[in-house]
């Protein structure tokens, strides 16, 4: 009986964890072009930049190459709410994509 009940909360728990972060893979592409628009005013959103227009803003590839950066660890993110950010409200096709193309950065 046990085992059956620690079954079913496992199976909840992934069924929660599957919506919020759902991993299906975004499209880079959208994800630049969302970028331009919503983060560019403060974040250098182009690959090889060393600073943002925002001064205290990282650049999208200092995001990309922080070790164990990741799709997860930007899921997370993008649902936190941020102090010095604007929250943003992107489906979750937008912010799959944003991550997307964020990941599709990383030279390291
Ligand atoms: C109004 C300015 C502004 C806009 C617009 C903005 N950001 Fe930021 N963002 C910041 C600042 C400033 C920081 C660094 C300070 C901080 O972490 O609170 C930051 C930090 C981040 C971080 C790092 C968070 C961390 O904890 O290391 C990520 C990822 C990020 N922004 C992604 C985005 C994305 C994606 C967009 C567009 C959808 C965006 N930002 C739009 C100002 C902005």
């Amino acid at each position: 009986m046990e085992k059956v009940r620690l079954i079913c909360f496992a199976m909840a728990l992934s069924t929660a964890a599957s919506t919020v972060f759902a991993q299906e893979r975004g499209s880079e592409a959208d994800g630049y072009l969302l970028a331009q628009e919503v983060c560019a005013e403060c974040h250098s959103i182009e690959s090889g930049m060393k600073f943002s227009p925002n001064f205290l803003a990282p650049t999208f590839q200092d995001i990309a190459d922080t070790p164990g950066m990741s799709g997860l660890a930007l899921s997370v993110w993008s649902i936190t709410p941020h102090k010095t950010m604007p929250n943003f409200a992107f489906s979750q096709e937008e912010r799959a994509d944003i991550i997307a193309y964020i990941l599709s950065m990383k030279s390291k």
